[in-house]
């Protein structure tokens, strides 16, 4: 598909990865719809990418909540009158061992990563379908393909998106849309600062701050971190392929390595 023009619908766009997405879409001359939760945090970026030339538009959502993505899907057609890709980015994480994770964290996490794909993706693809045009990009993580302790529940998230993308893949190819999935490794986000970093720490015998360059340098073959704008490469190469779907593309130095 020739990115030119056509619109792209990014939830967790203020986030740290999301913004690197929004910024390599729109250098390939997308327009971009910045869904996030904080409207003023949209506002700000859809405002970097050209919101006053007609290149984005602002909209709060959450993905957990239906309603709210109807909505969305009224504005963005209203503003743009087509959807041709929907980037499901938008994810939490919360750590624990098996038999210290509280179920809140648990229904936490499920809830956004992977009941949060489903949704979202439930009220962009009608359109889609009608359109007989699209590309969904689904979120999971190296947690899908080498997790590490601690991360029962988001590993368990993970794995489902990985699911919704081989399920999807074959019921929406009638409709000449694709469905993928990027699994980002290690981006230094609050994902890293607030959790991974601190729950690592201790196991590795580094400071919180240094765990995500200890494990790249030990753990991954090209022994650097990734960019956001890595990832947004990678969705890059997902919207445009024609003929690619039900995949899975790692984008993390080597760490999983399959
Ligand atoms: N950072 C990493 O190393 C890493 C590694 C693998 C996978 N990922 C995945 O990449 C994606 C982006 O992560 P990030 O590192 O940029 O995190 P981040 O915390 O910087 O951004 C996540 C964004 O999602 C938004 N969000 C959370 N709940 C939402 C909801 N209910 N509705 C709409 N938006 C919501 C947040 O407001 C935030 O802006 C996530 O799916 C994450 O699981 C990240």
């Amino acid at each position: 598909m020739e990115l030119t023009n056509r619109v792209v619908i990014v939830t967790g766009a203020a986030g740290m990865i999301g913004r690197g997405i929004c910024k390599v879409l729109h250098q390939r001359g997308m327009k971009i719809v910045v869904a996030d939760l904080d409207l003023a945090a949209c506002a700000r970026l859809a405002e970097e990418l050209g919101a006053g030339q007609g290149n984005a538009l602002a909209v709060d959502v959450s993905v957990t909540d239906r309603v709210s993505l109807l909505r969305m899907v009224d504005v963005v057609m209203a503003h743009f009158g087509q959807i041709d890709a929907l980037v499901n980015n938008a994810g939490i994480i919360e750590l624990g061992a098996l038999t210290e994770l509280s179920e809140e964290k648990w229904d936490r996490v499920i809830d956004v990563n992977l009941k949060g794909s489903f949704l979202c993706t439930q009220a962009v693809a009608p359109v889609m379908m009608k359109q007989a045009r699209g590309r969904i990009v689904n979120f999971a993580s190296v947690a899908a393909k080498r997790p590490a302790p601690l991360q029962s529940a988001y590993a368990a998230s993970k794995h489902g998106v990985i699911g919704l993308t081989q399920v999807w893949c074959q019921e929406l190819a009638p409709y000449n849309i694709t469905v993928n999935t990027v699994c980002p490794g290690f981006i230094d986000s609050p994902m890293w600062s607030q959790q991974l970093g601190p729950a690592y720490a201790p196991m590795l015998g580094v400071p919180p701050e240094e765990v995500m360059e200890a494990l790249a340098k030990t753990q991954m073959p090209l022994g650097r971190p990734q960019q956001p704008e890595d990832i947004g490469e990678a969705v890059a190469y997902l919207c445009a392929a024609d003929n690619v779907t039900g995949q899975s593309l790692v984008i993390d130095g080597g760490f999983s390595r399959y």
